[in-house]
């Protein structure tokens, strides 16, 4: 397959270069180059996407056989780069978020739930939902049902510059009375970047169009599992206390962001990891075991390095004051 990367620096879209390299494909990258150059063997183009004729100048009379966009930013982008690709690509592959489904989530929602209203011209990024569900307008827009918009969750695995794991791992490697938070058999959804790119190549290898959850099923891990698997590669340094939902609430530590990939099974939550994903799954979704994936992103932070803080989104992590007057509360 001729392979056009829209990103493919940072985590899912360079799980995707990485995969679709070593299953053979001639793979194109298009970037700024700021991040750093693409996985040995892609043939990368530089332009600021933003800009449209500095895009179409770097894809010159090119064509591919599909196309996959990570974007995240305003919709604009996606309807200019999808637009000058309908014609000369015969796929595009978007990879969109869960987060277009209207809030709270209901709980076990396939993908014909409503979703939040999208503007596919927009030329802001401001609200992530509405910017994702412009990204999947737009794409539909040019290229109808040869889109594919992958409606990810929470992704985990190595290149995580959204910095959840490497926040989870690098506490436990610090050690001693960690607060997890229970209850320990909390059924999680996720997605290792390594299997959402390998379905969007195959998924784009068939052609197929529309609307997916792609996360693992629910319960393919628990936060027991998830944690203890990240306690083990980091040197069994841990103690994890399991602390219960109603006490992390009266403390007013903040679900997902302070706790990262945790939320409480209650309340507007609920939904967030229980989706329906067996169209996904029906598609050739597999998921690896969450050991895997933890192993291999602690190899990778050990090799590179714990990524930067992104500008502009809260900070991942509980202070570790905090974290003991919690667990001292709890034990007096
Ligand atoms: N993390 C999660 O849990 C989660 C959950 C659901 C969905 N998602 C979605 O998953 C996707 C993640 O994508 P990703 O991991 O590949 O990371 P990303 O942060 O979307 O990657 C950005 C890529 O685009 C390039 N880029 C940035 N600005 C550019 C510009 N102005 N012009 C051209 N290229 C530009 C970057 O390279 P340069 O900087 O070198 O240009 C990089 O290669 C996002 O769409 C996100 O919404 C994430």
């Amino acid at each position: 397959m001729r392979l056009l990367v829209l990103g493919g620096t940072h985590h899912v879209g360079r799980a995707v270069v990485e995969t679709a390299l070593a299953q053979g494909d001639q793979v194109t990258t298009l970037n700024r180059g700021v991040s750093g150059p693409p996985a040995a063997g892609a043939q990368p183009l530089h332009a600021d996407r933003t800009d449209p004729a500095a895009l179409a100048a770097a894809l010159g009379d090119g064509s591919w056989d599909a196309v996959i966009d990570t974007w995240s930013g305003a919709p604009a982008a996606v309807g200019q780069a999808a637009a000058l690709l309908a014609g000369r690509a015969g796929h595009y592959g978007y990879v969109s978020s869960r987060s277009v489904y209207q809030w709270p989530i209901p709980d076990g929602i396939d993908e014909s739930a409503p979703v939040v209203a999208g503007d596919p011209a927009d030329t802001s990024s401001a609200d992530y939902a509405a910017a994702k569900r412009g990204g999947e307008l737009a794409a539909v827009a040019a290229f109808g049902d040869r889109a594919l918009l992958a409606r990810a969750g929470l992704i985990l695995g190595p290149y995580e510059i959204a910095g959840r794991m490497p926040w989870w791992l690098r506490r436990l490697e610090r050690g001693g009375d960690v607060l997890a938070p229970g209850p320990r058999d909390r059924p999680l959804q996720y997605i290792d970047c390594r299997d959402l790119a390998a379905w969007l190549l195959s998924a784009a290898d068939r052609g197929l169009g529309g609307a997916f959850n792609t996360v693992s099923e629910p319960g393919h891990a628990t936060m027991a599992s998830l944690l203890e698997a990240a306690r083990d590669v980091t040197g069994q340094r841990a103690n994890l206390i399991w602390v219960p939902p109603e006490v992390i609430e009266a403390a007013g530590i903040e679900p997902w962001t302070e706790l990262p990939v945790w939320v409480p099974p209650t309340g507007e939550y609920t939904g967030l990891h229980n989706g329906d994903v067996s169209a996904a799954y029906a598609a050739g979704l597999r998921c690896r075991p969450v050991a895997q994936t933890i192993a291999d992103t602690w190899r990778w932070l050990q090799a590179e390095g714990y990524p930067p803080e992104r500008a502009g989104r809260p900070a991942n992590g509980l202070d570790p004051e905090r974290e003991q007057q919690v667990l001292a509360g709890l034990a007096s």
